[in-house]
Order: C-alpha cells, then structure tokens, then sequence
C-alpha cells in the first residue's frame, strides 16, 4: 500500500522527500501496486508543450488493482455498499469478489457489442451500482469511459458524445431521486435524435421498470446482455500513458472541454491521496456523496477507495429525501467512518434545522470532508460542531476535474484545521502563488493566483481531441506553471484559503458552469440580443447565477420571459445552469476593445454598487447608472 502518514513528523518528512527527490518518493508509492511491467523512467515533462509522462514504459490495469489484488484478503469484504433512494428498500452489498465477478462478465458484454481497447463509451446512469461496474469493466478492457452527470440536458449530453465520438451509451430506463422520477433513457433517445452518429449501440439498465421508447436497432437491456456471460475477463494490458477516462467541464470560454487523465498516474495519487486525508483503515466504512458524473465521484467513490481496498458506500438519493436528515440516518445506520460531502449541501442541511441531526448517534465518525467550493466560516463551524461534534476533524479539500485528486488539504489529527483554509500541500504537491505578472509571492500573510510548479501524477494530459486548448488554458497564462483559475490567501502560518475563481466560471453548488455556456444558451432567445452572467453570493448555493440580457424591444417581452429563458438554458444545458435572477438592460458595461467589464457586473449583482473603481475609460460609461438603477441600488 501506498504511504500512510500517520504525525506532522511525519507529513514534514514526507513532503521535503517528495521535493527533493520527487522520482524516489513517486517510485516508493508506485511500488505497492500490481504492474505487468515495471517504468523505465518516473516522470519526463516540460509544461510548453505540454507533455507529462508518469511511469513510462510500465504496463498495468487499473482495475488489476482496485479488484484483482484484494480478492486473496478481502474477497468477502463489501466493496460497495449502495444505499438506495427509498430508505425502507433493500441495501446492496457487493463484495470484493462480487464485484470482480459482475466487472468481468460486463466487461465481456462490452466485448461482444464491438467495444475494444481505446473505444469511448458514455455512461449517462443514476447512482446505481451498475454505474460503477460499468466504469470499471471499461477500464478492464481498456476502453475509454466518458461519464456525463445525468442532470445535463439532451442536448449537453449529445455535445459530448459528439465530442468524443462514443460507440455505446449507457444508460438506464429511469432514475429515482426523492420523489421523482426521471425519465433518463428518454433523454438518451433524444440526445442521439440530435445527430450522434458515431453511437453503434444503447445499452438500458432496468432501474424502475417504467415505460420507455425501444429503438431496435440500437438498444439492448443490460441484465439480458449479461446472461451466460463469463465472470471473468483477462484484464487488457495498458500502457502507464493509455487514456483512462474523459470527463467533461466548463472553462472560461466555448464548450465545455474533455479532460483526459491516464492510467498509471491516476491510480496512484488517487490510492494515495485517499488514504492520507481519509486516514482509511481495514474495516472502516467511507462514504462520499457526491455524484459519479463528477470528478468527486470519480477519485473517491470509485478508484481511490477500490484502489485502498476500502468499503465505499454509493447513495442513490438526495439529502432531503425523505427528510433534512437522511445523511445521518444513513451514517448511524452503516456507522460511516469517514464522510465526504460539499459545502452546499452542508448549508443546505444547516437551514433545516438541528432537529434533523441531534437525535443521531454519529460516534462512528472519524473524518469529515467538505470539497467543491470554498466553505464558508458559518457552515464550517455547523460541520464541526453538529457533525464532527468537535471530535472528527474536518478535511476541507481543494482539488479539480483537472488535477485528478486532492492537492491541498488538511491530514486528519495530523495537521491542524483552521475554518475556510485548504490549508497544506500533500506531500508531492508544490502550489505557488503568483501576481497578476507572475512574479513569485514568497512569504507568507499574501494573496494571488494559484499555480502548481510541479507535475503530480494525475494531472491532466490533454484536453480530448484538442491539445492547444489544454496548452492556453493551464499552461500559457505563466511560464512553466500550471495555472488552476483559482485566487488564494496564504495566511501568516503559511495555510492555504482558497477564495474562489478568478475567470469566468462560476461555481452554483459546487457545479461548474461557463458563464460563456450559459450566454450562449440564453442568446438562443429569439427575443435576445446580447448576455452577460456573473455569478453572486448565494446564501445554500455558494454562488447564484445572475443574468444581463439585452432584448431586441422590451415592449414585445412577455410576462413570462424568465421563465422562457430558464427553458432554454434547461434544454440546451440542464436545469443546473438556470439563472436565479434576471435583469433585462439597455446596455452591458464595455471596454473600448468590445470586452464586457465583468467586475461591474459581479459587484452590481452582489448588491453593492459603492466602489465600482473608475468606470470613466469604458466605452458606455452612462449605462453604469442605468443598471444601478434597475437592480434598485440607486
Ligand atoms: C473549487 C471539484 C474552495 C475551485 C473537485 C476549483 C474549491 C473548482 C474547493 C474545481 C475547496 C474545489 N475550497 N474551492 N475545498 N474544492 N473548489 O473541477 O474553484 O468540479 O477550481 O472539481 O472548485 O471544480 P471541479
């Protein structure tokens, strides 16, 4: 197994080692893993092109390692745990040897629908466990997994079957979450009505039985494809470079893009960096709750935890569902260990109430772990004083879609904890902060942007099919740096606070979202001119989504037009994207380039119009008072 670090002594140790001699501490965690061939070289980089290249030469699968190696002494243990929708319906357990088992006969599934080595596959699925045994035989047989959150819209998820040209979806009939049910396969068929040409077959997992379309000559059922199927597959051997996965996310600008991350790597910060901040030991219960349709779900309820050998829990359900305290019947009931969750739905769960979390016995509890955006002081303390019940340390980790794995966390009883800090590295990990310049800000008690100077093994590779747009937007904004979009404070003690984006994504409940993305949907308005969205303080979202939209004659608006413009953004990206609130204005505030001043925009939409700075070199000065006006600040 990779390090565990179990004292700051420790941690110090580790992460001057990582500095110094970054191949040895690399080579010393990639050791513990199953190979079919060693590397002949750790790492080889240059961040111009850029290229990174982690354990060259080796060869592995990943799932080799998540399963194959614990089932000799963990065969029987579960591996997942999947805690459904309706809390009086049965738990499932699969165990270590389960799960091999069903991974491979889905693996030959894939093998007999034409799915090879290098082939990409679109899983678009609820929290199911057929979702993780998907990805994984994916994996096994080499083939690429593009998992798109089943929240997104038909037409957001054809963009990315596009994008990546996929051979299959997956997918299933319905999805339960609360009290609804939401009709996926349907949203499938019209994603492929839009021109997915490159789909050869739909594969359907029966989750509720409900109604559904059946287009012969693509769709198949998934538990009709596993009859008679072998339970076990020869994993492919894969090159430590192969491509394991696309995810897609937003970016300032255009579409979102395709991060690409590989195999060697990936498998080994992930192991590693799981049971360092989680601390796991044999026999603990984990659960995170994020979705798999999103990195989270990725490193550490799938790879992370299978890779440690780790009993991890899948939920299927919402936080509200049947009540304010589903999270905590759920921890009580699986004496979860250690929990992972995003400041929203902490804040969320905050405003229901104490009633729905004091009567449960959350004893088990060890570790508990905010991540996605930054989390306020208020929500913070609630985590530490409800939750952890000041005894379980809080991990508030700072990672990306892009980085793989977590970066800046605190190690639970091992380094402190300070409300809103991200605090320290992981060993491996060397952030520097930078002015607007790129001069290096050395002390301490600073703040700037948020880069990495360094290669860390499940760092991104590429963006898929367009290996420019990785190189301008991570690596052109500074020389020989990473460059995360992220601002941050580093305080007198040298902990890092992440404050939040400094381009233009904005992040509504720990979701991404290009304010380009969603101009672009609104401007699909026929009514439309001209958009800009900013995001603002949300009280439970983070963020909120706030909407300038420009119209051809505000005479001819309709009553309705919010909600004709939530329409449109709901089908083009998902009702993630929606705007919470929109101003319609004669102008948009413009540089005499053309480019629209953003920190306007932000500072009016949060309610505070003092100190716009000079606004007096803008092209439309006058249109300033204007929106002032309309939003009522004047
Ligand atoms: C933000 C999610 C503050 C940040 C794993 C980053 C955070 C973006 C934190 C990536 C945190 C993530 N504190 N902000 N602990 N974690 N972020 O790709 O702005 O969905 O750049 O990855 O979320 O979001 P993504």
């Amino acid at each position: 197994m990779t390090l565990q670090i179990s004292n700051l002594e420790e941690y110090k140790e580790a992460y001057r080692k990582s500095v110094e001699n970054p191949d040895m501490f690399w080579s010393e965690q990639a050791e513990t893993f199953s190979w079919r061939k060693k590397w002949d070289k750790v790492l080889e980089w240059d961040f111009k092109e850029p290229k990174v290249e982690w354990f060259k030469g080796a060869q592995l699968n990943i799932t080799e390692n998540c399963l194959d190696r614990h089932l000799k002494t963990k065969g029987d243990q579960t591996a997942i745990l999947w805690e459904p929708n309706d809390p009086n319906a049965e738990v499932t357990k699969l165990s270590f040897r389960q799960l091999h088992a069903e991974v491979c006969k889905f693996s030959n599934v894939l093998k007999a629908n034409g799915i090879g080595k290098g082939d990409r596959v679109c899983f678009y699925m609820p929290m199911v466990p057929e979702l993780a045994i998907g990805v994984l035989a994916c994996a096994r047989i080499g083939a690429i997994h593009s998992v798109v959150f089943a929240g997104f819209s038909a037409t957001a998820l054809a963009d990315r079957i596009k994008d990546a040209s996929c051979k299959m979806v997956i997918c299933s009939d319905y999805n339960h979450r609360g009290k609804k049910n939401i009709p996926v396969k349907q949203v499938v068929d019209e994603a492929i009505n839009q021109g997915c040409e490159s789909i050869e077959t739909v594969i359907v997992h029966k989750n509720t039985g409900g109604d559904i379309q059946w287009n012969e000559n693509l769709d198949k059922w998934w538990h009709l494809e596993m009859i008679g199927k072998d339970p076990v597959c020869e994993p492919e051997v894969m090159d430590a470079e192969d491509m394991l996965f696309i995810l897609y996310t937003s970016g300032s600008t255009g579409k979102p893009k395709g991060v690409v991350h590989t195999c060697a790597g990936y498998m080994v910060y992930t192991c590693y960096s799981f049971r360092n901040i989680f601390q796991y030991k044999d026999g603990d219960i984990y659960w995170c709750t994020a979705d798999i349709g999103w990195i989270t779900g990725h490193s550490y309820i799938i790879y992370g935890p299978l890779l440690a050998g780790a009993t991890t829990i899948m939920f299927e359900g919402v936080p509200t569902y049947p009540d304010a305290s589903r999270f905590w019947e759920i921890c009580q009931k699986h004496k979860v260990n250690q929990f992972y969750t995003a400041p929203t739905a902490i804040r969320a769960l905050m405003a229901h109430g104490d009633e729905h979390i004091d009567k449960y016995d959350l004893n088990d509890l060890k570790v508990i772990g905010s991540v996605g955006e930054p989390i306020n002081d208020e929500a913070w303390q609630w985590y530490n004083d409800k939750v952890g019940r000041g005894r379980a340390p809080i991990v508030d980790t700072w990672w990306q879609t892009e980085t793989g794995g977590i970066m800046i966390s605190p190690l639970p009883n091992i380094t402190d904890t300070k409300p809103c800090y991200a605090s320290y590295p992981l060993p491996g990990i060397q952030p520097v902060l930078l002015d607007s310049d790129g001069n290096e800000l050395r002390g301490n008690d600073v703040e700037g942007l948020l880069c990495i100077k360094y290669p860390w093994p499940s760092m991104i590779r590429t963006t898929y099919g367009d290996h420019n747009r990785c190189k301008q937007v991570y690596f052109s904004a500074f020389d020989n740096m990473y460059f995360t979009g992220d601002g941050c404070r580093r305080d007198e003690e040298g902990r890092i606070r992440i404050i939040g984006r400094v381009d233009d994504v904005i992040n509504v409940s720990g979701h991404r979202m290009g304010t380009a993305e969603v101009e672009n949907a609104i401007n699909e308005h026929e009514a439309v001119i001209e958009s800009a969205v900013v995001g603002y303080p949300h009280d439970i979202k983070g963020q909120g989504i706030f909407g300038y939209i420009i119209v051809q004659d505000q005479e001819e608006i309709s009553d309705d037009f919010a909600k004709e413009i939530n329409a449109i953004v709901t089908k083009v990206i998902g009702p993630i994207a929606k705007p919470d609130k929109i101003l319609i204005v004669p102008g948009l505030p413009k540089t005499r380039s053309g480019k629209i001043m953003r920190r306007i925009l932000r500072k009016i939409a949060s309610g505070d119009a003092s100190n716009l700075g000079d606004i007096s070199t803008l092209l439309n000065p006058e249109v300033v008072d204007k929106i002032k006006k309309l939003a009522g600040l004047i």
